[in-house]
């Protein structure tokens, strides 16, 4: 049975989110280091890794390691490995490499060499590509094939963008950071495109989070670069995307709230839900967020809210107020999950809510706080009226990420 040493790459800051999720998978996880998680697997965990990881950018499979001095040494460590065994034909190599505190520091010089001895080359632009990850540290060179193709995070769903949407991983790691499995209600008052309430929908019907990947239907290829390995086992593809479509409950057990002040963003988030088989099991509607409905019940709210570059932390503090406010009067019991830049707006929204995660996310460093369902009281203060009425604010245009 084959073996592959993995690893799957995730945003720095959500490794212990994207190891847990590999462990899920029954891989035996290995080391564990900045924005990567190393595992063990069997084909059809391989498969299962890049079909269900809803937290992982990438997933790889190590092809050598090698120390590495010169040229020399270079080229005649790489004859040795069997390109062929991930090199299809009519499939180009793509050399993508990182040098730090090594002799040969030249990327594009490195990229050449390998290029030149294997031999594939980019012929016309639409041509397959495999591409294949270097790494050198301190002379160590570490050479991995890519299994995913296209980056995970681009979900084939996602093609309908408000400004500032957030990274689909992301979103799935707040979900399981807060312990989301789609067994209570969730809603997002500030839906954009509608990813987080996506992920959740995916989550909730026990899909994987890119259901347009698998292939198969009218003789569609898998939508990852490993369905183009000479190896691949299509047999072993079929039973994995075939128990991924045969696992999936027909509709939500809960109900997906997810609203939005502009009535465009309603639409990009309807017409990705529609892509993703998951438009049913959202409610999505055009609404300001002080206008958010009560329920007695309780559950999750998942969302980020705006914030950018552009907008000093204190434009957005009365909406941060309201929004805490809001949901303090209306979802008593609800937990809350949310992703901002600044803890100062966090704190705005609700004084116990804690930072979890830290990670980087167009540009910024961006946190994920979270706080414990429970009646809590209002921590603030007696509200004293503002110059604004914070939706009228014209908040909702971060830095695009
Ligand atoms: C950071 S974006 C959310 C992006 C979303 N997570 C995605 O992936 O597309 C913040 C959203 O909040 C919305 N927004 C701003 N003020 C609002 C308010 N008062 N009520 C409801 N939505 C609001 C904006 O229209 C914007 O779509």
């Amino acid at each position: 049975m084959a073996r592959f040493e993995a690893v799957a790459v995730c945003t720095p800051g959500l490794e212990a989110i994207c190891r847990d999720e590999v462990e899920a998978l029954g891989n035996r996880v290995g080391n564990v280091g900045p924005g990567l998680v190393e595992f063990k697997a069997t084909t059809r965990q391989l498969y299962a890794s890049v079909v269900w990881l809803r937290t992982a950018s990438r997933v790889m499979v190590r092809m050598a390691t090698f120390r590495a001095t010169d040229f020399e040494h270079l080229v005649a460590r790489a004859e040795e490995i069997d390109w062929a065994q991930w090199l299809g034909p009519g499939v180009a190599a793509e050399f993508r490499v990182t040098a730090h505190k090594s002799r040969l520091i030249h990327t594009a010089a490195i990229a050449e060499r390998l290029e030149r001895l294997v031999g594939a080359p980019l012929e016309r632009p639409e041509q397959p590509r495999q591409a294949f990850v270097v790494r050198a540290d301190r002379d160590l060179f570490t050479v991995s094939a890519d299994a995913s193709g296209e980056a995970l995070h681009h979900r084939s769903w996602r093609t309908d963008h408000v400004a500032a949407p957030i990274r689909p991983t992301m979103a799935a790691a707040m979900l399981s950071a807060a312990g989301w499995d789609g067994t209570e209600p969730l809603l997002d008052p500030f839906c954009g495109s509608g990813t987080v309430a996506i992920e959740a929908a995916l989550v909730a019907r026990n899909l994987p989070p890119d259901p347009g990947r698998l292939g198969g239907e009218e003789g569609m290829m898998p939508g990852y670069a490993l369905a183009r390995w000479p190896g691949f086992e299509s047999g072993t593809w079929a039973s994995v995307a075939g128990s991924a479509r045969a696992g999936a409950a027909p509709a939500s057990p809960v109900t997906i709230e997810a609203a939005d002040r502009e009535g465009s963003a309603i639409l990009a988030a309807t017409a990705n839900a529609e892509r993703a088989g998951v438009a049913g099991d959202i409610m999505l509607e055009t609404r300001v967020v002080s206008h958010l409905t009560g329920r007695s019940d309780a559950g999750l709210v998942a969302t980020n809210p705006p914030y950018g570059k552009r907008l000093a932390t204190g434009d957005l503090v009365p909406l941060y107020k309201r929004f805490g406010a809001v949901l303090r009067e209306r979802r008593p019991d609800w937990r809350l999950t949310l992703v901002t830049p600044d803890r100062r707006l966090a704190r705005a929204a609700d004084r116990r809510l804690v930072p979890t995660h830290r990670f980087g996310h167009g540009g910024l460093t961006v946190e994920l706080f979270s706080r414990p369902g429970g009646a809590i009281p209002d921590l603030e203060g007696p509200r004293r009226p503002t110059a604004a009425h914070p939706d009228a604010s014209s908040t909702s245009a971060p830095e695009a990420t």
